[in-house]
């Protein structure tokens, strides 16, 4: 693509140099060859010097339109690299929002998105799905959102409330302490939920592209959320009894909480990634948010200890087999900790034998967990985790999904 736009490019630039040629320099030269005739015929010395000067004058003003023009044009093509750059990430955030399964993983794409399309630092998701009810922070992206929402509440919640009524995004410059740029996009459709994608960034405003992208965005996921509520409502019981093994999960399991939704999380994009159906990606998302519910039937006090906590992938197995909207997901948990050389458990299976989730749920499990700081360790940096889950390429992980795994987090997707 990038070659092709050099190309592009070159070819632009020959353009604008060739009629520059025929409509600036050939006149310009046939302007001068008359001139060099006309001067010998003028008496008067000031009067060549005159003719001289316009000629030079008429020859540096070319020159410099040339340049002018030049500038102009590479501009327009940038701008219009950019639009394109943006139009086709719109097109993927709208086949990604419109397959999406849950509601949550629209928020997350929406804020992930949010911050490329929109070249933003950091974008929030407010709604509700009852009028009555104050707006709520469903999902945020970005370094430092928790610091620069925290210091905005209330004045953006307004905002997002405005946006929603009125149907407008608004952009608004915060000169206090951050000076933030904030565009306040609503979400579309009249149906709930009602809500506004709030992106900001620090220094320049937005451009009117960016605003656009980024309203056009909400506007997708307003509808993209719509679609999911309804799926929702309809998978309601199961998703809040996940949701509740999952809080459960947070409290039991010590130094993890949120582990079982960034898995989801991560699992997630890989299945997208690796083009897996939406069955496939069900299952895998369920698996993924319930891998260790199987941890809840070990003691706290041996939730180290290996004789006990390597029984929690059959202990999940048990549970989630038994519960029919479950009952796939079940062996994506029970093969979680297997490994592709055989020496993982709870069954010693290798290579093929493991279930295609359950290979990708354990480099997205192994990822969160080196990230995160344990009881016994620090949380490792990007660098050194994505080092440490190639290392085990090939023997504990499936190098196929390590190497998706790392074009991801090379992509900043992860
Ligand atoms: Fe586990």
């Amino acid at each position: 693509m990038s070659n092709k736009r050099s190309l592009f490019n070159q070819s632009l630039d020959r353009s604008v140099f060739v009629t520059y040629f025929l409509g600036g320099v050939v006149p310009l030269l046939g302007f001068a060859l008359l001139s060099e005739r006309v001067l010998p015929t003028l008496a008067d010395r000031n009067e060549q010097w005159a003719l001289v000067g316009l000629v030079a004058a008429t020859g540096i003003l070319s020159l410099v339109s040339f340049f002018a023009l030049r500038r102009i044009v590479m501009h327009a093509v940038t701008q219009m690299n950019d639009d394109n750059t943006r139009l086709d990430a719109l097109l993927g955030v709208a086949r990604e929002l419109g397959d999406a399964p849950h509601s949550q993983v629209v928020v997350d794409s929406t804020a992930y998105w949010a911050l490329r399309v929109g070249n933003a630092d950091a974008s929030w998701i407010l709604a509700r799905t009852d009028l009555e009810k104050p707006f709520g922070l469903m999902g945020q992206r970005g370094d430092e959102a928790s610091a620069w929402f925290e210091a905005h509440e209330d004045e953006w919640t307004a905002l997002v409330d405005r946006a929603a009524r009125d149907s407008e995004s608004i952009c608004i410059r915060d000169e206090s302490v951050d000076s933030l740029s904030v565009v306040i996009a609503p979400l579309a459709g009249d149906e709930l939920p009602e809500g506004a994608l709030v992106a900001a960034r620090r220094g320049l405003d937005f451009e009117l592209a960016e605003v656009d992208a980024l309203s056009t965005l909400a506007a997708q996921s307003g509808v993209a959320l719509t679609n999911a509520e309804r799926g929702d409502i309809q998978r309601n019981f199961f998703s809040h009894m996940t949701e509740l093994v999952v809080s459960a999960l947070d409290t039991h399991i010590q130094h993890r909480a949120g582990h079982a939704s960034r898995v989801a999380e991560s699992a997630n994009r890989m299945g997208r990634a690796m083009g897996l159906d939406d069955e496939v990606l069900h299952d895998l998302h369920f698996a993924s948010l319930l891998h260790d519910v199987g941890m809840l039937r070990i003691p706290l006090e041996h939730q180290r200890d290996p004789k006990y906590f390597r029984k929690h992938s059959t202990f999940g197995h048990k549970v989630l087999s038994r519960i029919r909207v479950w009952e796939r997901a079940a062996p994506m948990v029970l093969q979680h900790h297997e490994r592709l050389d055989g020496a993982g458990y709870p069954d010693g299976i290798a290579a093929d034998d493991i279930c295609l989730g359950a290979r990708i749920l354990a480099v997205c499990d192994t990822w969160d967990a080196l990230r995160t700081k344990d009881w016994n360790r620090d949380a490792l940096s990007v660098e050194d985790a994505l080092t440490e889950i190639e290392a085990n390429s090939g023997g504990q992980f499936d190098p196929e999904i390590v190497a998706t795994f790392k074009r991801l987090v090379e992509q900043g997707q992860l």
